[in-house]
């Protein structure tokens, strides 16, 4: 059995990549970084690597984590700049038995010394959206964060080891220095190739209040069917949050196990890119539905018409 489950249908075309390593004895590590790398390098997905939203000064800082589902090794980076693919620094790092997780310069410096390819990740565009978000922000109250769709994968392959890996260039309009869920373990992402694995996107301020990559995988481990623990995650906890804070962002998160089962749970609409041995490659669009299940549902062509136009779309 292999299988890949990624966050966004922008993962989908890197699933694709992915899927044909897997199918001829690839391994999840190889895979996760392939998917994720696409993703990184396609200059309209406005939220992760090139053509990432850039923070308040005009810089595209990216976080991004690979995490090991075998021996648990974790490597991390947070707010790196101008590294064409923060998820292969990641991944490096996560061979280090020590500083494995680097922020801001360290980070940078780290990728630069070990030969990782350089760019300056603003495009053109990100620079328009930019501005023009800063000349509204300017003229009305608007709220200036929004966009933080981090691509998150895990992978299982054939030897039934799994991986899992994240990447984004976080909230839009950060400020210098913030990070998000995504490079955190147990937030934005967490694996055991004994039990399954777990991915998140959404608001990174909340989702690490709630650890729940963590304890998705928690919940897998005491037995319950993966989309059951997905939707036991994430409902109480977005309930409990709203009750506690009295507001909670938007979050997701997709969620595979051990066996290639797969489910998602999102408190808004969502969509996801699964392969499988067993299934073709597929978009699903979920949602959540009542007492804390989810909705999913093949995506439309129409739904995917309607994309392509909305990220080429002049800015
Ligand atoms: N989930 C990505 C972020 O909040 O930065």
């Amino acid at each position: 059995m292999w299988g890949m489950i990624a966050t966004w249908r922008m993962a989908y075309e890197g699933i694709l990549a992915a899927k044909e390593q897997l199918e001829i004895n690839g391994t999840c590590g190889d895979a996760v970084e392939t998917s994720i790398r696409w993703v990184e390098d396609y200059p309209f997905y406005k939220s992760v690597g090139y053509g990432g939203l850039p923070n308040e000064r005009g810089i595209v800082e990216m976080d991004a984590a690979f995490m090991d589902g075998n021996t648990f090794k974790i490597g991390a980076v947070a707010g790196i700049v101008d590294i064409t693919n923060p998820i292969s620094v990641a991944r490096k790092l996560s061979e280090e038995r020590f500083n494995s997780f680097r922020v801001g310069e360290g980070a940078t410096e780290y990728a630069m010394l070990a030969g990782f390819e350089r760019k300056n990740m603003l495009t053109d565009r990100a620079k328009k959206i930019w501005e023009k978000r800063l000349r509204e922000m300017a003229r009305t109250n608007i709220s200036p964060y929004d966009g933080h769709d981090t691509v998150g994968v895990i992978s299982l392959d054939m030897h039934q080891e799994m991986a899992a890996g994240t990447s984004s260039s976080g909230l839009f309009m950060k400020k210098h220095g913030r990070v998000g869920d995504s490079p955190l373990a147990g937030s934005g992402f967490y694996v055991d190739s004994q039990i399954g694995g777990a991915v998140a996107t959404g608001l990174g301020e909340d989702l690490m209040k709630g650890c729940l990559s963590y304890e998705i995988v928690r919940l897998m481990g005491e037995g319950l069917e993966v989309q059951q623990a997905c939707d036991r995650a994430v409902y109480p906890f977005n309930d409990l949050l709203k009750q506690r804070a009295g507001k909670v962002g938007a979050f997701s998160l997709v969620a595979m196990d051990k066996d290639g089962n797969w489910g998602a749970a999102t408190n808004v609409e969502f969509t996801f890119s699964v392969a499988t041995a067993n299934e073709q490659p597929a978009i699903y669009l979920a949602n959540p539905g009542p007492n804390h299940t989810t909705i999913i549902q093949p995506i439309t062509q129409e739904w995917l018409d309607a994309y392509e136009k909305r990220i080429q779309a002049p800015v």
